[in-house]
Formats: structure tokens, C-alpha cells, sequence
């Protein structure tokens, strides 16, 4: 008789999957319950559409991990208060442990006044949109012809990216609160809009805040001399988009015109400050305006409080106590600072534990170290038999069900995979997706009734 463990995963991205298969390389049982129809989270729905052979390469990794035997996947399902299932239902249902790979789902506002007003908009739920997740997919996301975007770090660089090559829009101001020596995008990844930067006001913009820059050690003339080594292989432009920085800014207001439309931002100049190795950004009072009709906040994310773990200042709380283990234990343990304790057999690994940190191989990397700290969290506790743990999963899946009849499974999603490269080919398109639930649960019925007629024939 088999003995194994029964491990929750909860979000399909690629800290996630990464958990389903160590832990399904185990031996153990795994559920992935996810939000979205599709797998993938960020590696689906945030890297962007373009890069054809790295989504492909990540997805055919993760299509291997989700048909393994004891792999069970269910899409459309999410866990949260007001979700389909709850925290506590979920650990009711009596698993070995839950891994909340969940992401970081929550919107991060840094207290800009007027930051609710028509025309702005947060980085992630754009990216969302032109990749297709529904719910944002349909959504209009006007910007108008100049738009302000708020950070300077990956992120700023796909939203100028879809900004100037697909939306075409006549301007793109980059507002930077620190300084050009505090750049944080990829130098690579500026390749794809390098060829919008207007270099002259560039050049201005780095003799304006010269004396800034030196009052901390820094060349103006060398930080510029290194980003214009970066503007190499600069991808041609489609567009005559013109992108323009303004460093040494922090966003102070958002202006409105009557109807509470976007016609400006407020910046605060600032000068840096040297705290430890990594300078600081202090206002100097003096303001100017940059005229734009939107905005985009591209300056990160936080966790979406309503998953129902405990949650404090955007993150959810971790066991503050050390452990003497590597990885730390503590740093993946959910923790109730209410109790004092630990909530047992409860984790979180990538961005819903570290919000908006690094890469893929990051997440992944992390959701390896989940599963490190869950195994030996496992290791003195009895397996499960296999009845045990098959009767476990019939009533999971039958509570899931009767909170989500269009849970979706992974013959689902070939068929869906299916119908989406079938109207791809049909329109001649490298990528073609659906961009509703709607749309996607069509496509399987009438999928999978295909395949019936012709398998009864
Ligand atoms: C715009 C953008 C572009 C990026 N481009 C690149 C790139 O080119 N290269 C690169 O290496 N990295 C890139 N990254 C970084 C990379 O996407 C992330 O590091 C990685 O996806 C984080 O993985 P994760 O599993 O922690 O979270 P996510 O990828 O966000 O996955 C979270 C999953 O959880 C699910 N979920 C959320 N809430 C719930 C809930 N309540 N119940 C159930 N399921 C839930 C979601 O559906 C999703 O599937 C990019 C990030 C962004 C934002
Ligand atoms: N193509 C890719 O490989 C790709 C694409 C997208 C994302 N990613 C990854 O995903 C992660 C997240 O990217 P990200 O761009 O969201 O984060 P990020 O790299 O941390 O950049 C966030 C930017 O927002 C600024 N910011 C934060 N708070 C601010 C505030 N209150 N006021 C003004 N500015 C503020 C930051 O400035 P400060 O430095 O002053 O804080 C920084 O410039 C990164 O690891 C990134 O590499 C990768």
C-alpha cells in the first residue's frame, strides 16, 4: 500500500509550479488550484507578448508538470475571503500542507493626491490588459497622446515598450525620484525602446541636474556616457513616439481638469542623500508640471490582502523567528503575530512572499526553497495511505465544484490550447488568445463535443 502526502498549491505562476514539481517528483499528491483559466500567472500575463520563444519555452515546461499522474490541476478557482473557497475550507479538507504562491495581486499606491482620477492607471493591470487576461483584456485603457509613467525599472520599460510600438501615443515621460545612476531596468531590456529616447533633452536633463548628482560623488557625464553604451542595438522604431526623463522628480499630484480628467502631473524636485550604499531621494519643496493626459504607476506591487492570511504593511507576515536551517525555514512560514505561532503547514514563496522581486528563474528558485523547507516540515509526519489521500481529493474537487462548476482541468486546456493554435493558424497570427473566460470555456465545450461526435462515429 502506497503512502504518500497530499500538498495544496495555491497560484499556477512560476513560483507555484515550481512547488508542484519538486514536490510531485516526491512521489507526494499535488492540487494546484489557480485563479486564472490558464497556468503560467506573470510568465503568462506579464512578460511580454513578444517574447515568443521564452513564454514558449516556460510553458512547455509547465504543460510537462501538470499532466504528471499526481498532478491535479483546477483553474478558474480562487482562494480568498469572497472567493470560491476560503483559508480555513481549504485547510479543513485536512492537507499535508498549502503553499500560497499567489502572487502579488494587490495594487501598491504611494500616496499621490488625485491618483484616482480618469486616466490613471497602475503598470500591472495594463500589462494585464494587452496580455490578454480577462477581466482587463476588455477594458478600454485610453492613455491619450502623452503619458507620464511613474519608475524606472523593468516594468516602465514594457509599459513605454506597448506605449510606443503598439498604442503609438506622441509622448512618453519617464518620472524618476531618484537619479540615472539608480536606473533598475535590465540594460538589455532597453533595447526595445532605446530608439524613442529623445537624446538631446536627455543630454539637457542630465547638464540640469549635474549639481545634483555631483553633490553625492557622481559624474553626470559618466552616467550618461554608460546608458548611451547601453542604447546599442537599439530595435527600430514603428512609431514616432518620443520618450523623455526627468530624474531627481517624485510625484506629488496628479492634475485634473473639471471632470476629474488627467491633465497633468506634479513632480517635487529632489536631491539625493546618501544613507548606506544606496542614496535616497529628499523633496526640495520646489514643484513643476509635466502635462500629460494619463498616468501609469510602474513602481511595483504588493499582495492581495484578501487571500485571507495574515497581512501586515502589503505582505503577509512571516515567522520573525530565525531557524538555524538552509534555506530558513521561517522565511516560507506563515505566521499569525495574534497567536504568536506559526500557522502549521502553511507557506509562501515567491512574489506573495517578496513582492515584485526579480525574474522567473527567481520565482522559481524560491518555490525550490519552499519546497526544501515543506519536506522537512514533512519528515516526521506519518504519510497518508492512499485511500486517505484519494478520498481527501474526492472531496476537495467536489467542494471546488460546487463553488466553481467551470473549475478547468488540464484536458481542458488542451483542448483550449488546441482551438487557440487552430484560430491562430486560421488568422495567420504566431499567438491567438482568447480574451475572456467566456470565449475560453466556449472554446472547450465545443472542443471537447468535437471530439466526442468523431469519437463516436
Ligand atoms: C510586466 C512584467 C513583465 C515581466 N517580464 C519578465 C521577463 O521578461 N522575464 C522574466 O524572467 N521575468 C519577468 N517578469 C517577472 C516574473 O513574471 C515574476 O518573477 C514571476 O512571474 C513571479 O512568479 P510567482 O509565481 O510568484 O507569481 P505570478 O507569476 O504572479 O503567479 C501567481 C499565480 O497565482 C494565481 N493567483 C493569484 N491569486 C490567487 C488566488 N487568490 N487564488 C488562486 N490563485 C491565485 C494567479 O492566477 C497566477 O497564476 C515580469 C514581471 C512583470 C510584472
Ligand atoms: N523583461 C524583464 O525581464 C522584466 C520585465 C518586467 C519586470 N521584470 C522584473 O519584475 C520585477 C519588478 O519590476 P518593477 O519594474 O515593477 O520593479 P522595480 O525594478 O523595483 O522598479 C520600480 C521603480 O518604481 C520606483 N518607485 C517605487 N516606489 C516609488 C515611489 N513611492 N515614488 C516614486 N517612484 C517609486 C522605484 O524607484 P526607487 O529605486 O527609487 O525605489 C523604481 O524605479 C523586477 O525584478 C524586474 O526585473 C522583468
Amino acid at each position: 500500500m502506497g503512502m504518500n502526502h497530499l500538498i495544496v498549491v495555491v497560484g499556477a505562476g512560476p513560483a507555484g509550479l515550481a512547488v508542484a514539481n519538486v514536490m510531485s517528483k516526491q512521489g507526494h499528491e499535488v492540487v494546484v488550484l489557480n485563479r486564472d483559466i490558464k497556468f503560467g500567472g506573470l510568465a503568462e500575463y506579464g512578460i511580454f507578448p513578444n517574447k515568443h520563444k521564452l513564454r514558449g519555452g516556460l510553458r512547455k515546461g509547465y504543460w510537462e508538470i501538470l499532466t504528471r499522474p499526481n498532478v491535479h490541476y483546477f483553474g478558474n478557482v480562487m482562494v480568498g475571503n469572497g472567493y470560491h473557497l476560503t483559508v480555513s475550507e481549504l485547510r479543513a479538507l485536512g492537507p499535508s500542507a498549502v503553499v500560497f504562491s499567489t502572487g502579488a495581486q494587490g495594487t501598491k499606491t504611494i500616496g499621490v493626491e488625485g491618483d484616482t482620477a480618469r486616466g490613471v492607471y497602475h503598470a500591472k493591470d495594463c500589462v494585464y490588459h494587452y496580455n490578454l487576461l480577462p477581466e482587463f483584456s476588455t477594458r478600454p485603457f485610453e492613455m491619450g497622446q502623452r503619458v507620464a509613467v511613474i519608475g524606472i525599472g523593468d516594468v516602465m520599460v514594457d509599459i513605454a515598450h506597448w506605449l510606443s510600438r503598439r498604442r503609438r501615443v506622441a509622448e512618453v515621460h519617464v518620472i524618476v525620484r531618484r537619479g540615472p545612476a539608480e536606473r533598475k531596468y535590465n540594460p538589455k531590456e532597453i533595447r526595445a525602446v532605446c530608439a524613442f529616447i529623445d537624446q538631446d533633452s536627455l543630454q539637457k536633463e542630465m547638464v540640469r541636474i549635474a549639481p545634483r548628482l555631483e553633490a553625492v560623488g557622481q559624474s553626470s557625464e559618466k552616467i550618461l556616457a554608460e546608458m548611451r553604451a547601453e542604447f546599442t542595438k537599439c530595435e527600430p522604431p514603428e512609431s514616432h513616439t518620443r520618450m523623455y526623463f526627468h530624474f531627481l522628480s517624485s510625484p506629488k499630484r496628479v492634475l485634473t481638469n473639471d471632470q476629474n480628467q488627467v491633465i497633468g502631473l506634479e513632480a517635487e524636485d529632489t536631491k539625493l542623500e546618501l544613507r548606506g550604499a544606496d542614496p535616497a531621494a529628499v523633496g526640495l519643496k520646489t514643484c513643476y508640471t509635466i502635462p500629460c493626459d494619463s498616468v501609469v504607476f510602474a513602481v511595483g506591487d504588493r499582495v492581495d490582502e484578501a487571500v485571507g492570511l495574515p497581512y501586515k504593511n502589503g505582505i503577509f507576515v512571516t515567522n520573525p523567528h530565525r531557524t538555524q536551517n538552509d534555506p530558513d525555514d521561517s522565511l516560507f512560514q506563515a505566521y499569525d503575530e495574534a497567536t504568536g505561532e506559526v500557522i502549521p503547514g502553511v507557506f509562501l514563496c515567491g512574489w506573495a512572499r517578496k513582492a515584485s522581486e526579480g525574474l522567473v528563474g527567481v520565482a522559481k528558485r524560491d518555490g525550490e526553497w519552499c519546497s526544501e523547507v515543506v519536506l522537512r516540515y514533512l519528515a516526521d509526519k506519518s504519510p497518508l495511505a492512499t485511500e486517505e489521500v484519494s478520498c481527501k481529493l474526492t472531496r476537495l474537487e467536489a467542494l471546488v465544484k460546487s463553488r466553481q462548476p467551470d473549475v478547468v482541468r488540464v484536458d481542458d486546456l488542451l483542448a483550449l490550447s488546441e482551438m487557440e493554435q487552430e484560430e491562430g493558424q486560421r488568422r495567420d497570427i504566431e499567438e491567438f488568445k482568447f480574451p475572456t473566460n467566456d470565449e475560453m470555456l466556449t472554446a472547450i465545450r465545443r472542443k471537447k463535443s468535437m471530439a466526442k461526435v468523431s469519437a463516436s462515429r
